[in-house]
């Protein structure tokens, strides 16, 4: 297949309480991937609403991703940060991959199931139609690389199988308009670390969510140091000590969480935290973890609070970022509308 120039794309949804889980799992890799890559990071409004967003709500919550994004370390001049109703070629794109992708291949996804739950005629038509308009988010800029978390391994394969299937369904098209053998990478997912996967804080088997009712649940990135002491301290444990090695961690999903949060803010692995605190027991290593947390997370929440007190900062990042992303969105939109067979 023809070589393309490698890009990094990825979504944060604008849907309130951003956690430890949004941040380990995908911001904190956002910003790695600046060094070697050209990204662009958007805050997907588009995919809010395939659930009701009470307008005023949706506003601020695209100003706090974006103040997250900056916070954490994204430079909005060197890459790009937008928000995907800026710029129409992603809800265009997403209505010619309705055309590619097939009913059959939606019906596989889990995490349509998940949220539409058991009245699933009463879902929108857009929370089941959500994974072409990603594919088409990636795509209308040929991206071929996507930190995500775990919880996105499906919706990139069908990013992947909807690019195959454009290639080949249009190959001949394709090449006679000048563009080889294939027009989209297939892309790949990049998913790793120790924490790629942050469970609650009260329940070691369920995913860290924004919309668990308590709090207690997870690590906001806009907690402060008191708020994050306190919600370490009253997280689920058992009563036994931390094992020395990673085969101990098994059947314990609590202490297991623990660990892989505290080797991700610590940039190592599970085995050098079990290394370092192996026979301890959990009071002692809960003290470590909050201090590593604040230490972490604290400096982060605080730069968020404060550049969200300056709204047209925030909307003037959006709006460059925006611009610029439109000019590269464009140019594939044209060369896609070539190569099927539409009158420009
Ligand atoms: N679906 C992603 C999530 O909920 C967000 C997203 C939308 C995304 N478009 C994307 C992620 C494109 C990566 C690439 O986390």
């Amino acid at each position: 297949m023809a070589k393309f120039v490698e890009r990094v794309f990825s979504g944060v949804q604008p849907t309130g309480n951003l956690h430890l889980g949004n941040y380990l799992g995908a911001i904190t890799k956002f910003v790695a991937l600046q060094e070697t890559h050209d990204c662009i990071y958007c805050v997907v409004d588009l995919h809010a609403i395939t659930v009701a967003q009470p307008p005023a709500v949706l506003k601020s919550n695209i100003r706090e991703v974006t103040a997250a994004f900056i916070a954490s370390g994204i430079d909005p001049r060197k890459h790009i940060v937008f928000n995907q109703s800026q710029v129409a070629e992603h809800a265009e794109l997403a209505w010619v991959f309705n055309c590619v992708a097939r009913i059959g291949w939606l019906n596989r996804m889990t995490q349509f199931k998940e949220k539409a739950g058991k009245d699933r005629e009463n879902a929108s038509l857009g929370l089941y139609a959500y994974p072409t308009l990603m594919a088409a988010d990636i795509l209308v800029y040929r991206a071929t690389h996507v930190p995500v978390g775990e919880d996105q391994k499906q919706h990139l394969e069908l990013s992947r199988d909807i690019a195959q299937k454009f290639n080949n369904d249009f190959s001949d098209s394709i090449a006679s308009n000048g563009f080889g053998d294939a027009f989209f990478p297939l892309p790949e997912p990049l998913i790793q670390g120790p924490a790629t996967r942050v469970m609650s804080l009260r329940d070691g088997s369920k995913k860290m969510s924004k919309s668990d009712p308590s709090d207690y649940s997870r690590l906001n990135l806009s907690d402060d140091a008191d708020a994050i002491a306190q919600k370490v301290r009253k997280a689920k444990t058992d009563p036994d000590a931390l094992p020395s090695e990673i085969a101990g961690l098994a059947g314990r999903p609590e202490a297991d969480n623990l660990v892989g949060i505290y080797a991700a803010l610590n940039d190592g692995s599970k085995e050098d935290v079990l290394r370092e605190f192996g026979g301890a027991n959990f009071s002692n290593f809960k003290s470590a973890l909050v201090d590593l947390a604040v230490e972490k997370l604290g400096p982060i929440g605080a730069e968020m609070k404060r550049i969200q007190g300056d709204i047209a900062y925030i909307d003037a990042v959006l709006k460059d970022g925006s611009d610029r992303a439109r000019v590269l969105a464009a140019q594939t939109m044209t060369s896609v509308k070539d190569i099927l067979g539409f009158v420009r």
